[in-house]
């Protein structure tokens, strides 16, 4: 006798089907993949993860599409997700999605809260900006990906069967939905474009010599089809298919493997389509799809059988009293803390109005003569390091305010070691109490740390680390503190993770060259630094970024850092734009600043 998947779940309310059966049909029809792969999983997975992704495809559909300005969209999501809100006060929905919503938000003890934030993430989406480049195309994705996996790893752990294991593992799968993303984004191509729409950052356009219009005209041209070759082998690399997938837990492993088998399959068929991808979307036949499914389906039903897989129950009725906190996005995301905008200067001066391309992309500051300034002022040196780090404040607001995408300052070198133990000790309180206070973390910014562990009280690597895990859905500003961090460290941290894939077979020794290297940097997305900048007069560069500097335009100021406030920062960028920067071009009497090349344009073999 063969069970339904509703009976098998404990689901036996015909309404309450009726409601699942709704939103398994919306997952099919919208992705048809994911809900071929869903079947991989037992039968209350499948179910809870299918109310999920109707709901949020729900959302983004009435943000994404229809009539109405964008601002109109978004309010119409936005009553949607009231809707929702209301009914699981109530307890039941008229909406079919909502009362599975209901039910999974009553069974499971879902924050049906957290639903509104992802919203809010989404909504960008709604103004259909091409992304300008790669970098700005992974950074509108991973904090709406990221709180999509954080929801379905909920559910499924609940019911028994977590999709991640480790901030790592979040990580891997993050990227490998990027790169599922990206696959769908090319399949689905010409309905896109139907719509106007172009989905594919400005950048990769550029780099084949097409122009967003040039896309929506869909002529097939050898620039086409050279945009569609990158494009498939970025999302090829995404989706990492030689890694084996050993510390994934079994539920990801078969439903995430499910998905990357059927993407690799669907890259080929973009390789194939030629000029048809831009006549019509490309899908998989079903014949096709099962072919591939049906072993891992046999499979892994075999397993959830035989595991000791403890099965929660998604059949619970009894609502609770007091549901979870909306942590669900904290999890694995962020904190549901407002976003403030930069204080003003006391000065009340405003940041001189430049373009993007005049901009630097990323400034580097050693934040020398801390010491130096105490001695000015009969103060011990600590106090230098206390005034330092007021400054470094007021220069993130001045970074924010001209909307610097990546400010790094170096705050404590591997060499700075070798100072007196109560200096040192100074230094990392002043870092300690810096990372405690909420002030700056308030701010749009995305916290990153460079530097090692070794040597670093534990409780400050901590909370270091936890300071990033919260910001890192954000977009405005990356701010990069290096503590504890050497430039050559960095570089043989580098070679011994190369060295560790070498011997792994992931990497051909041979095939290495300064993209593989800088791949495997701790930090690889950190840009070039376009404006490395020394106060307090010292004229050089002290193991400070040697891999990220090569082509940086030098600035040295000879005030001590804690003199130094935004007005500083806007100043050096000002200089910055007079510069002419050549990367070894001749200098021709018509030049003027020439915009710098991107990342990958610069580390050319
Ligand atoms: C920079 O200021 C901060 C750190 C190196 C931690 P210094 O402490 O080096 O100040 P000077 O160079 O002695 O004045
Ligand atoms: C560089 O400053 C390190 C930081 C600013 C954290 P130092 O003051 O330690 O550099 P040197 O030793 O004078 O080159
Ligand atoms: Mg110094």
């Amino acid at each position: 006798m063969i069970t339904s998947v509703y009976a098998k779940a404990g689901i036996h309310d015909p309404r309450l089907r009726d409601a699942f059966r709704v939103c398994r049909r919306l997952a099919r029809q919208r992705y048809p993949h994911l809900a071929d792969c869903m079947r991989v999983l037992p039968a209350e997975v499948t179910l809870g993860m299918s109310a999920l992704g109707a709901t949020f495809m729900r959302i983004d559909d009435l943000t994404d599409y229809g009539a109405g300005s964008a601002e109109e969209r978004i309010r119409r999501a936005s009553a949607w997700i009231t809707a929702l809100e209301e009914d699981v006060e109530r307890g039941d929905s008229t909406d079919p999605v909502r009362k599975a919503m209901v039910h999974l938000t009553h069974a499971l003890d879902f924050p049906v809260d957290s639903i509104r934030p992802l919203n809010e993430r989404m909504t960008r989406d709604a103004a259909r900006a091409a992304p300008g480049t790669w970098q700005e195309w992974t950074q509108y994705q991973r904090p709406i990906l990221g709180p999509c996996l954080a929801a379905l790893d909920w559910v499924a752990s609940r019911l028994g069967a977590p999709l991640t294991i480790s901030a790592g593992h979040t990580e891997a799968m993050i990227d490998m939905m990027l790169g599922l993303q990206l696959v769908d984004d090319l399949t689905d191509l010409a309905e896109d474009l139907d719509n106007d729409y172009v989905k594919l950052p400005l950048e990769a356009l550029n780099a084949c010599g097409l122009t967003a219009q040039n896309l929506l005209e869909r002529r097939w041209t050898p620039a086409t089809a050279q945009l569609m070759r990158s494009t498939t082998e970025r999302a090829r690399a995404l989706l990492h298919p030689d890694e084996p997938a050993i510390d994934w837990t079994f539920t990801s492993a078969v439903f995430m493997g499910a998905f990357r088998r059927l993407a690799m399959v669907q890259l080929r068929q973009v390789e194939e389509a030629g000029a048809a991808i831009l006549a019509q979307p490309l899908t998989l036949p079903y014949a096709t799809r099962q072919r591939i499914l049906l072993p891992t389906r046999a499979k892994a039903a075999l397993i959830w059988k035989l595991s000791p897989f403890t099965r929660g129950a998604l059949s619970a009725p009894a609502p609770p009293q007091h549901r979870a906190p909306a942590d669900l996005l904290a999890r694995h995301s962020a904190p549901l803390i407002p976003v403030l905008p930069p204080p003003p200067h006391s000065s009340g001066a405003r940041p001189p109005a430049l373009n993007d391309t005049q901009l630097p992309r990323h400034v580097a500051i050693i934040m020398d003569g801390n010491g130096r300034w105490a001695a000015d002022h009969a103060l011990p040196r600590a106090e230098g390091h206390r005034a330092g780090a007021e400054a470094l404040h007021d220069v993130v607001h001045g970074a924010l305010e001209i909307g610097l995408p990546y400010l790094t300052v170096y705050t404590f070198s591997t060499e700075n070691w070798n100072r007196s133990s109560a200096e040192v000790k100074a230094i990392l309180d002043v870092v300690r109490d810096n990372v405690a206070d909420q002030k700056l973390f308030d701010l749009d910014l995305r916290f990153c740390w460079s530097g090692v562990p070794d040597g670093l009280p534990k409780d400050l690597v901590e909370g270091l680390q936890e300071r990033e895990r919260t910001t890192r859905h954000r977009t405005k500003l990356t701010l990069t503190v290096c503590i504890n961090y050497g430039g050559r460290s960095e570089l043989a941290i580098a070679a011994q993770s190369l060295a560790q894939a070498a011997v792994a077979g992931r990497v051909n020794p041979v095939s290495i060259n300064q993209h593989t290297l800088a791949s495997h940097l701790p930090l690889p997305d950190l840009p070039d630094v376009d404006l490395l900048w020394r106060t307090g007069g010292e004229q050089r560069t002290s193991n400070f970024l040697p891999w990220q500097s090569i082509y940086a335009e030098l600035h040295f100021t000879p005030a001590h850092w804690p003199d130094i406030d935004r007005r500083d920062l806007w100043q050096a960028i000002t200089t910055y734009t007079q510069r002419q920067r050549r990367y070894g071009t001749a200098r021709t009497e018509t030049d003027t600043q020439i915009p710098a090349p991107r990342k990958n344009e610069l580390h050319t073999t």
